[in-house]
């Protein structure tokens, strides 16, 4: 039982919005013609450009479709990656199935506040990019000089008044198969996502139940005490505190 005043702090607790991690975009396309796949594969071979994919989205949450998840063929290290799919599938230390829009984004906004993180990222297919039109507050873009044929394709556009594009590179390296350029563009006005904390606590215990998977999972990796320390949550009753200076930290840096 708790008495009045403390029960009053928790529901003050729990009624406090937080801001919620931004969304970007990670996105290779031939241009004009806006192709990003042919049969389920990457239409061409460009080590640069993954080795900066990697780069950008190491340790963070990442979002594919199941048709994108099948070509790339495996669980991409060092990230959580979420699957969306109608069909059911099997999760693992760093994979997690999701059958909807709503649970991609909740579980990846969930690894990030565990992780301290205020970022995650969707990288395809052209579902996916359809998808999150509407939160996406960044967009890592290479376009890729090429014509290409192609059955999936990235047609968004950037009014120069709502995008501003804040880094412009072209790019041809050794083992590259075309010169590509590589920009990052930004929504003028950011897209703010905020949730309750009490949507944390949800009886049907998704989020504790995304957090024991998660730290069982982390667990056998690394030594107890280490775990300790690399860890701010090291149980589910902690998710509160981290939800409180996730919220603290989070103001104004989207
Ligand atoms: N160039 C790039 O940057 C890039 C990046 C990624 C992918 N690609 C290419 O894009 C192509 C794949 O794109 P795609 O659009 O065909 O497929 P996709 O977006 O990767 O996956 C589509 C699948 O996602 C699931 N899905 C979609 N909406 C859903 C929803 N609302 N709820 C639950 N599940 C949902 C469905 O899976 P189920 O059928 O299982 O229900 C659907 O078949 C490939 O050629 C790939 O190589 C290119």
């Amino acid at each position: 039982m708790f008495c009045d005043r403390c029960s009053s702090r928790r529901e003050r607790r729990m009624s406090q919005k937080l801001r919620m991690p931004s969304i970007a975009y990670v996105v290779a396309r031939s241009w004009p013609d806006g192709v990003i796949g042919n049969n389920n594969e990457l239409p061409w071979r460009l080590p640069s450009d993954l080795k900066r994919f990697r780069a950008i989205t190491t340790g963070h949450a990442i979002i594919m479709g199941r048709k994108t998840f099948e070509s790339i063929g495996r669980p991409l290290p060092n990230r959580m990656n979420i699957v969306l799919s109608r069909q059911p599938g099997n999760d693992s230390d760093n994979l997690k199935w999701v059958n909807n829009f709503e649970n991609a984004m909740f579980s990846a906004d969930i690894y990030s506040i565990i992780n301290s993180l205020k970022e995650f990222f969707i990288i395809g297919g052209s579902n996916m990019y359809e998808l999150y039109g509407n939160f996406v507050n960044k967009i890592y873009l290479t376009q890729v000089h090429a014509q290409i044929i192609g059955d999936a394709y990235f047609k968004m556009d950037f009014p120069p008044k709502q995008w501003r594009t804040v880094e412009c590179q072209s790019f041809k390296e050794e083992n590259d198969q075309f010169r590509y350029d590589f920009s990052i563009l930004e929504r003028r006005i950011k897209v703010t996502r905020q949730r309750d904390i009490s949507e944390f606590y949800k009886s049907d215990g998704y989020a504790e139940n995304f957090i024991r998977n998660y730290i069982e999972a982390e667990r056998p990796r690394v030594s107890g005490m280490e775990f300790r320390l690399r860890r701010r949550i090291d149980s589910v009753n902690e998710l509160a505190e981290a939800l409180q200076s996730y919220g603290k930290r989070g103001r104004g840096e989207l």
